[in-house]
């Protein structure tokens, strides 16, 4: 089945390693980002945050944009924002290539969260950019059920959102494999939080394909040897 809006993802054939710029190392960015890449990772995932939505602050458009101009790298933009509608024609005008948005943050307005989660995935689509809907830990995967087919990938989180450097809570793989059971082979289940070769072996087999890395990946000495081992961990 062809995605209706543009999909920045090779198709699953392959799994796919996302470095998480939130833990990048901001005084040499560019050197850590080409490293990165140069040693196989395919996507490069942005983490916004509103200091509302979650407790902590990260980057905003400005950011994207500087990044678009550095790399052809697919930018992957995790909208960790209360109102998420309110930043989709911003980052898409900074050069994002996919938005993933929660679906927790649907719904505080007047439509209902289903109808907003919806009408955000459309108006994501109409610029378009590839689309991913998100889950905090304590979110069912049934939460979704009414939307899952709209999207290009799902993105499970493995934390509680916020904060880089957190361990991978194993008790969501249930959750996993649930979504996995739902989903067509073309689209993606992607994973976020205290990923490193050992956990992401272990989303694998419970059906992720898309593996975000921060911590494990920019806290390392060598960046580019922790993406080449959870790439071979997955692929
Ligand atoms: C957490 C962010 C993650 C974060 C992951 O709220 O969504 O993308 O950077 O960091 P690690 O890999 O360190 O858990
Ligand atoms: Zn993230």
């Amino acid at each position: 089945m062809t995605l209706p809006g543009k999909n920045p993802f090779p198709l699953p054939s392959e799994s796919i390693v996302a470095p998480s710029l939130l833990s990048v190392d901001f005084a040499r960015a560019g050197e850590q980002i080409t490293e990165v890449l140069a040693a196989g990772a395919q996507i490069l995932h942005v983490d916004i945050m509103d200091g509302h939505f979650v407790p902590n602050l990260s980057m905003g458009p400005p950011v994207v944009d500087k990044l678009r101009k550095f790399t052809s790298a697919p930018l992957d933009v995790h909208l960790m924002v209360t109102d998420p509608g309110f930043f989709i024609e911003p980052f898409a005008k900074a050069g994002a290539d996919s938005l993933n948005f929660h679906i927790e943050a649907c719904g505080n307005g007047d439509l209902g969260q289903i109808d907003e989660a919806k009408q955000l995935i459309q108006k994501i689509r109409d610029l378009d950019l590839g689309v991913g809907i998100t889950l905090k830990p304590k979110t069912p995967a049934t939460s979704i059920d009414e939307v899952i087919d709209l999207v290009d990938f799902v993105l499970v989180m493995t934390v509680e959102p916020g904060f880089g450097g957190q361990s991978f809570m194993g008790d969501m793989i249930p959750k996993m494999q649930e979504l996995r059971g739902k989903m067509r082979s073309d689209q993606r289940l992607e994973v976020d939080g205290g990923i490193n070769a050992e956990t992401a072996k272990i989303c694998r087999n419970a059906g992720a394909d898309i593996f975000v890395a921060g911590n494990s990946i920019f806290a390392a000495p060598d960046p580019a040897a922790v993406t080449k081992e959870i790439l071979a961990a997955v692929n």
